[in-house]
């Protein structure tokens, strides 16, 4: 049996349905109905129940507005960091393998290859990298697992919740037996706040940058992959190969939607309350493990399409008769 911790999650529901459809048995837990923020009923809850594996997609990531209060500050530190550190405490105290998930955003930037030589540039709002990477994409190589974040409190600016995130990395490392699965800005066709497209459609303007992103539903399955292949233990970052720019990814919804933001230069952008991550990972050690991700371009792709028939099937639904309307000629 596998424990799934933030169930009710964007992240933890996909899970919870990938667990489902591979058939195996698992405890979707809610702090609504047990509280597992708790040391103290984690521990029996895990000495008792046995699992197998516990993946832990609870966090905190703050209302996404960039306006962070004080009281939002405990929640990210109490989620993100404070949390991640009991259960892997808890974990190794009762020798249950576990996976967290982590971020990307304690990143900011990629390493750009130019004029011969490779260097860290963190920002990638900048409009001579936009056209670089118009041109030559391949000058681009993301951050490995073996780079130290660049974008956390110990490596200021960063913004609080990227903070917390690398604080939690910073304290499952070499305890116990884990992995650290680190998405970045993901992705898929469902209408949720933790959807990075979602965002992106409610808002009137959006500034250039470049990322790397995650096709939720595949990087789900590639973590299950790693530990059902039984992958070594580590951190993984889980993002589909390859980047894109917010123009590109906008330009596209619009040609599928008919409706999409304005892109603005980044340079446009009035300093944000808290410094943004913008950042590109490199997934190959997740590839080299055996574990099989696509393109992000094909990922991307594919979701735009599947929008495309959600949004005309809701067009053609009729809402008096709850039927689908007839069809227009
Ligand atoms: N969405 C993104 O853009 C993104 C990107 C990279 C990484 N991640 C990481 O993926 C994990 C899940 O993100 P998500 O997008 O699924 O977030 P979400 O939809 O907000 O779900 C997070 C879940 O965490 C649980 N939780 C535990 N302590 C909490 C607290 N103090 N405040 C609020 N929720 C708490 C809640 O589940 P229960 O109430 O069911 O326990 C909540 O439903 C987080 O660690 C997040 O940092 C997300």
């Amino acid at each position: 049996m596998i424990v799934l911790l933030g169930a009710s999650g964007y992240v933890g529901r996909t899970f919870a349905t990938e667990l489902r459809r591979r058939g195996h048995s698992f405890i979707p837990l809610t702090r609504r109905a047990f509280d597992y923020t708790r040391f103290d009923f984690l521990f029996d809850y895990l000495r008792t129940m046995r699992p197998v594996f516990l993946v832990n997609a609870a966090g905190y990531a703050g209302n996404w507005s960039g306006r962070v209060t004080e009281q939002e500050r405990e929640k990210m530190l109490a989620a993100n960091a404070f949390l991640p550190q009991m259960i892997a405490r808890v974990c190794m105290m009762t020798k249950t393998p576990w996976g967290h998930i982590s971020s990307g955003s304690i990143y900011s930037g990629a390493k750009v290859q130019r004029l011969g030589a490779v260097v860290v540039e963190k920002h990638l709002g900048r409009p001579e990298l936009l056209n670089l990477f118009e041109s030559h994409p391949d000058s681009f190589h993301g951050f490995t697992e073996a780079d130290e974040p660049n974008f956390s409190f110990r490596a200021m600016p960063c913004n609080f919740h990227s903070g917390t995130r690398a604080l939690a990395e910073e304290a499952i490392r070499d305890v116990g037996q884990s992995y650290v699965w680190r998405l970045r800005l993901p992705f898929n066709e469902r209408e949720e706040p933790g959807n990075w497209l979602s965002r992106v459609r409610r808002e009137h303007q959006v500034y250039d940058c470049i990322n790397s992103f995650s096709h939720l539903d595949d990087c789900v399955k590639a973590c299950l992959d790693l530990w059902e292949i039984r992958a070594p233990f580590g951190i993984y970052n889980v993002t589909n190969p390859g980047a894109m720019t917010t123009r590109h990814a906008v330009e596209d919804l619009q040609r599928v939607l008919s409706s999409a933001p304005q892109v603005l230069p980044a340079e446009d952008q009035d300093p944000p309350n808290e410094p943004q991550s913008h950042c590109i990972l490199d997934s190959s050690k997740l590839l080299k493990a055996g574990v099989k991700l696509r393109p992000l371009a094909d990922a991307f792709e594919d979701c735009l399409g599947r929008l495309h028939r959600t949004s005309r099937a809701a067009k053609s639904f009729d809402p008096v008769s709850r039927r689908p309307a007839p069809a227009l000629v």
